[in-house]
């Protein structure tokens, strides 16, 4: 696998493995039963704590509906989605346009890590489920990090010795069917070590299921 300076883009082919039939079904299963169990607790702690609307970076956005959430509850005014996949940008452009928030949001298709200067900081940093589908967790942890001013919000898979074995298999499977995406079980310290070296400090934790969801606050 090539290295994120040398790679334009694509890395772990994330451009066709989230497709056009995945991002239809994430952004219509968003307008009919709003967000998941996981997305809700994601971004709890920002519901019970943002005092004034912010501002919300949501890197690796999917079909969208975590920010969407934010600007439709009021507690973002601006948001900036990006993704390395052209379907789920597509997908949550149209999301955003029936939810009439298009004139709050801008979608951005960049792989994050390698374009992370162009991009503002924010207040709120969102990464649901993103930092398992890439292979640099230094380079996309580390820069979603710097870009927030506020709080980072994570979700990524628990490293149990329970979760290891799906995990693996899924990774097999992909092998056998000749795909090139593969799943990412970035180890728990690291990514503690990478969220406080940007100046950041744990302020919130939870889980659900297969996943850890982690809050961090900017150390004022
Ligand atoms: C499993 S999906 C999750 C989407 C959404 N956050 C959600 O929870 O529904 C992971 C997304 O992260 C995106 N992604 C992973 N690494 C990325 C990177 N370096 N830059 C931009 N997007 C990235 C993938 O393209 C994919 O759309």
């Amino acid at each position: 696998m090539s290295c994120p300076c040398c790679s334009p883009r694509n890395i772990n082919d994330l451009d066709n493995t989230f497709d056009a039939a995945q991002a239809r079904q994430d952004a219509r299963r968003y307008l009919k039963k709003g967000l998941d169990k996981r997305a809700r607790k994601l971004i709890a702690y920002l519901l019970a704590h943002c005092g004034k609307p912010v501002s919300v970076l949501d890197i690796g956005c999917g079909a969208g509906g975590a920010h969407q959430e934010l600007l439709r509850r009021g507690i973002a005014d601006r948001a900036v989605g990006v993704d390395a996949s052209s379907a789920y940008l597509e997908a949550a452009k149209a999301n955003a346009a029936r939810l009439n928030l298009s004139d709050r949001v801008v979608y951005e298709h960049q792989d994050f890590a390698l374009t992370a200067a162009s991009f503002a900081p924010a207040e709120v940093v969102l990464m649901d489920r993103v930092i398992c589908c890439y292979p640099y967790l230094a380079e996309l942890l580390g820069a979603a990090a710097q870009h927030a001013q506020g709080y980072l919000c994570l979700s990524f898979p628990r490293d149990e010795w329970w979760t290891r074995l799906p995990y693996r298999l899924y990774d097999l499977f992909q092998a056998l069917f000749r795909s090139k995406y593969r799943f990412y079980l970035h180890p728990y310290p690291q990514i503690m070590a990478l969220a406080e070296a940007a100046g950041l400090r744990l302020v919130h934790t939870d889980r659900t299921g297969l996943w850890q969801i982690l809050v961090f606050a900017r150390s004022r």
